[in-house]
């Protein structure tokens, strides 16, 4: 089968078409034949090479979820998935593929009027969008920010603070067209990504959602109001300043709280149900899924320019 593999860490271009084996799935595994496949922003830092002391070696396979046909399945896991059309994630790697491998637990069935490429624009980052704004402890009425808010996990965290009644949505982007985008999904307020403009947005916010972190993460935690949360979910803007512990306790006052949050601290029934929820509601139009582009397997070295570019909105979806 083709698949994508990194041949030298570092820009786009260390990526390569390779013929590998159709794998076999293990006990507690199904073999997915793709139909789309999401190209996240981890997969651009892994391959860069930043995440090599994890145990990433050239030749690694990236990609984390995938979409299609169940064609086969391991040892204990119910011949009734065979033929079903389902989401999958396949973990830290193995998704630029063909046909993939999941685990069980970590695929969730397509309902009718969901397409694959809706499902994996979707199935990963609705699930953080969700889960961070449970950690924040989001309730209606809160005035929110989501720095960061053109990517994947942002698209959804603006549509679902707007939907559960937030007394404000406010957004970081880089353009005006993007912030008019944004608007559509939700969005109240248009700042530029040094949270400036937007010229009635409120002072200050109940709930931050952070995709960026970096050194502009202590100005952003300023904007909290007294009893303020800030959740961090991605750090495409690099690691916050060292002394940003200090400015944390420097708020003590106001009672202000900073939380990271990953995806890999909810367990995986929990995360089906929610993605479950969300799927339904995307296939009843109740969540938009944004697509910014769909390009085919073997231009993988484009999709990962185009992010590298900062050009785009939502997630592009890779087709086999
Ligand atoms: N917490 C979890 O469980 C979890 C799960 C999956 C992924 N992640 C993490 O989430 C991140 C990717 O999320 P994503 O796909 O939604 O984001 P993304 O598409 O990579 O970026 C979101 C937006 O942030 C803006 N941006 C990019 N660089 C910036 C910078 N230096 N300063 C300010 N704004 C910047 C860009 O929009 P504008 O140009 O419009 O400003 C971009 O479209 C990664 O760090 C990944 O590791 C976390």
């Amino acid at each position: 089968m083709k698949a994508i593999a990194i041949k030298a860490y570092g820009g786009p271009e260390g990526l390569a078409v390779v013929e590998l084996p159709t794998p076999a799935p293990a006990a507690g595994q199904v073999l997915i034949a793709t139909e789309a496949i999401g190209v996240g922003g981890v997969d651009t830092v892994i391959r860069s090479g930043a995440l090599g002391g994890l145990g990433f070696t050239e030749g690694h396979v990236i990609g984390s979820e995938v979409a299609g046909t169940v064609t086969a399945v391991g040892d204990g896991v119910d011949t009734a998935w065979i033929g079903r059309r389902v989401w999958g994630s396949t973990g830290r790697g193995g998704g630029y593929v063909e046909h993939a491998v999941a685990a069980v637990e970590s695929v969730a069935p397509l309902p009718a009027g969901l397409s694959a490429i809706d499902a994996v624009t979707l199935g990963g980052s609705g699930v953080v969008a969700h889960y961070a704004l449970a950690h924040a402890h989001f309730a209606p009425g809160d005035a929110v920010l989501v720095r960061g808010a053109a990517g994947s996990i942002g698209v959804t965290t603006v549509q679902l603070a707007a939907r559960r009644g937030a007394e404000a949505v406010a957004v970081t982007t880089s353009s005006a067209a993007r912030g008019e985008r944004l608007r559509l999904l939700g969005a109240t307020h248009v700042l530029d990504r040094s949270g400036d403009g937007g010229d009635d947005a409120p002072a200050g916010y109940d709930v931050i959602i952070d995709v960026v972190a970096g050194p502009d993460l202590p100005a952003f935690f300023d904007r909290l109001r007294p009893n303020g949360r800030m959740v961090t979910v991605g750090v495409i803007g690099g690691w916050p300043p060292a002394d940003f512990g200090a400015k944390v306790m420097g708020a003590f006052q106001k009672s202000l709280s900073f939380a990271a949050f990953s995806a890999d601290s909810v367990a995986q029934a929990d995360q089906s149900a929610v993605r479950d929820e969300q799927f339904a509601a995307a296939s009843r139009g109740e969540i938009e899924t944004v697509v910014h582009e769909v390009l085919p397997l073997d231009q993988a070295v484009l999709a990962h320019q185009k992010m590298a570019a900062g050009e785009v909105f939502g997630r592009i979806v890779l087709t086999p």
